[in-house]
């Protein structure tokens, strides 16, 4: 998997406006192409959404593993679009990459193994994709000067958990799970790459995201299914756990202002100062659809479990943005969508191998 030795002198100067970190003008990605990796996921299918929604001559080349998590029913409605191309394949095959790279103009980088609690059964694929996979995409940033921005999606996660106050920018990374560790490896290796090369790379953390198209093991999405299946909700520890939620067209956005308006080598957090805790989402969600709270169960805590997440967001508002889905409209949407659309979750939990041998494994103690 390690890629070949290559000639550094083939490496071309980056152009001036490459690095440039006082840049007045707008990125706009009207009229570029533009490789989403992981574009099959939850967060990448709602972004590639988003930007042929408002977007009318921008290209999108989705490139995705389609491991378990990759789901190409999320893009259904977008698969006749001529402004849309899937490659499946792998962030970690150098090849497929480089060539990729010389299509494009810009890159927004999701593509990770992204469940906490898989990390903490087996982190190795976390480490291959999230570090390694994000080193061989840097590469390819590094030989290919006509990319003109590179999103690096990182997450509120790798600085830890903490139980009162904010995290800006400037606080240290303190990880507390393989799969932050390895998300803050991936983050610390894209700022290195912008600052030693000059490349024009932009790291966004953003906080938990919800809405639709979301893989049924997160949490709101296995509540929704799981109570409207009748199914008890494993509520891990005491439920007082406080995660930040974020509409997922909200975190859209907030890309678009940061490829619009960020400066490169900078990070922006992304939050919607909406912080509630995990019983009180249970809550929400039976009442949402009209079942009991017998439902909700106690179970044995996950390890290392970070008790909060909060975000200091005011340099990404300075950039203009602001959330806008409030959370009680954007989670009765969320629950709607979820029960509107049995066919997209009903395939994963009954069919998916995947999803039962985890659920089963991991869940066993917790049921
Ligand atoms: P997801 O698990 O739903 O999707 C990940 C996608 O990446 C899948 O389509 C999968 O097939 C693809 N993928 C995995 N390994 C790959 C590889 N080696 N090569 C190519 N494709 C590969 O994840 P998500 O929740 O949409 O998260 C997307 C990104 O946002 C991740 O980087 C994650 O760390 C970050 N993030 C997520 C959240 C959240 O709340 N979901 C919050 C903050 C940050
Ligand atoms: O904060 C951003 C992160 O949010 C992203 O970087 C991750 O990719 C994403 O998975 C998410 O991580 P969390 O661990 O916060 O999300 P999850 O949906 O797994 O859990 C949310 C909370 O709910 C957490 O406190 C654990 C709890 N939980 C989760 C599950 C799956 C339960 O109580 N029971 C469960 O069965």
């Amino acid at each position: 998997m390690a890629p070949k030795k290559e000639n550094p002198g083939k490496i071309k100067k980056a152009p001036a406006s490459r690095s440039g970190k006082n840049r007045l003008q707008e990125r706009s990605l009207e009229g570029k192409t533009l490789l989403v990796t992981g574009g099959a996921g939850f967060i990448g299918s709602n972004y590639i959404h988003y930007v042929l929604k408002h977007y009318k001559n921008t290209i999108i080349i989705n490139l995705d593993k389609l491991t378990y998590a990759g789901n190409l029913d999320n893009l259904k409605d977008v698969g006749g679009d001529p402004r849309y191309e899937f490659i499946r394949g792998d962030i970690r095959d150098k090849d497929v990459v480089a060539e990729i790279f010389q299509r494009v103009q810009g890159v927004v980088h999701f593509a990770a193994d992204t469940h906490v609690d898989r990390s903490i059964m087996d982190a190795g694929e976390f480490v291959l994709t999230d570090v390694f996979g994000t080193f061989v995409l840097l590469e390819a940033l590094r030989r290919t000067p006509t990319v003109e921005f590179f999103i690096h999606v990182s997450t509120d996660e790798v600085y830890g958990s903490r139980d009162k106050g904010f995290f800006s920018e400037d606080d240290p990374l303190n990880p507390s799970s393989p799969y932050s560790g390895s998300k803050a490896g991936a983050d610390r290796l894209a700022y290195a790459y912008s600052v030693t090369y000059g490349l024009p790379i932009i790291i966004v953390r953003p906080s938990n995201n919800y809405g639709a198209y979301q893989y049924p093991e997160k949490f709101i999405p296995l509540f929704v299914t799981h109570a409207l299946e009748g199914k008890s909700l494993p509520l891990y520890g005491k439920g007082t756990n406080v995660r930040d939620w974020l509409h997922v067209e909200d975190n859209c956005r907030a890309i678009d202002f940061v490829i619009k308006r960020g400066i490169v080598g900078e990070a922006y957090n992304i939050g919607a100062n909406n912080e509630v805790r995990n019983i009180d989402v249970a809550k929400r969600i039976v009442n949402e659809l009209g079942k009991s709270r017998d439902l909700i169960r106690f179970v044995p805590d996950r390890l290392g479990h970070d008790r909060r997440y909060a975000l200091n967001c005011r340099k990404l508002r300075k950039l203009g943005w602001k959330p806008e889905v409030e959370f009680e409209a954007g989670l009765a949407a969320t629950v709607n969508w979820y029960a509107e659309n049995e066919w997209w979750w009903r395939k994963i939990k009954e069919r998916s191998a995947e999803f039962k041998s985890f659920y089963d494994a991991y869940y066993k103690d917790r049921k």
